[in-house]
């Protein structure tokens, strides 16, 4: 995993199509499948104890265990990092779990979120019910002024929340501002 065919096709400046079709995958020199296998493995096979206790250690890059790295779900990583210009990705099984992992990632009790009142309901839900239960409060913001934002904000504010295209209203964020 370290020449990774993303690096490569970045440095080539492939076009978004092409990215969104092959970055992140580097192709299987056995098979050469074209196609991304699907990995169901849970397990990785450790060389000896010692290549073990590398991986778990951190000491080495590799596959531990499924629930953290899965070759498939690296490629899909790489490949939205690669076509967001990211320096990295994560995928999850849903969106709520996305969102709950990307905001306790940043905030944790006595911290605040500002977010858009117009959004996608589980999200709405996750805030308005689910964070406060671990002391994360979310402030909503009416409508797309960012002056309106700004005034929500204060020194426990460790995020701004928006749906780019909000669901179901399709409002959009004024990002720049
Ligand atoms: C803006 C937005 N966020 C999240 C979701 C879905 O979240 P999840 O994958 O947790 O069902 C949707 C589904 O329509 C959505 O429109």
């Amino acid at each position: 995993m370290t020449d990774t065919a993303d690096q490569k096709a970045q440095e080539r400046q492939y076009g978004f199509d092409t990215l969104a079709l092959h970055a992140g995958q580097e192709v299987d020199s056995a098979t050469t499948a074209r196609a991304v296998p699907i990995y169901q493995s849970t397990s990785y096979v450790f060389r000896d104890t010692e290549h073990a206790a590398n991986l778990f250690s951190l000491a080495e890059e590799g596959n531990i265990y499924t629930r953290i790295m899965n070759p498939t779900t690296d490629v899909f990583e790489k490949r939205v990092a690669a076509l967001e210009g990211g320096v990295g990705a994560l995928a999850t099984a849903s969106g709520q779990a996305a969102e709950t992992l990307a905001i306790l990632n940043i905030a944790g009790a006595g911290d605040e979120i500002v977010s858009s009142a117009g959004l996608y309901g589980g999200t709405y839900n996750l805030f308005h019910y689910t964070l406060p239960k671990i002391g994360i409060t979310v402030r909503f913001v009416e409508g797309n002024d960012p002056e309106a934002f700004r005034a929500a904000i204060n020194d426990k504010t460790k995020a701004i929340y928006s749906e780019t295209v909000g669901n179901p209203q399709l409002n959009t964020l004024d990002i720049e501002g």
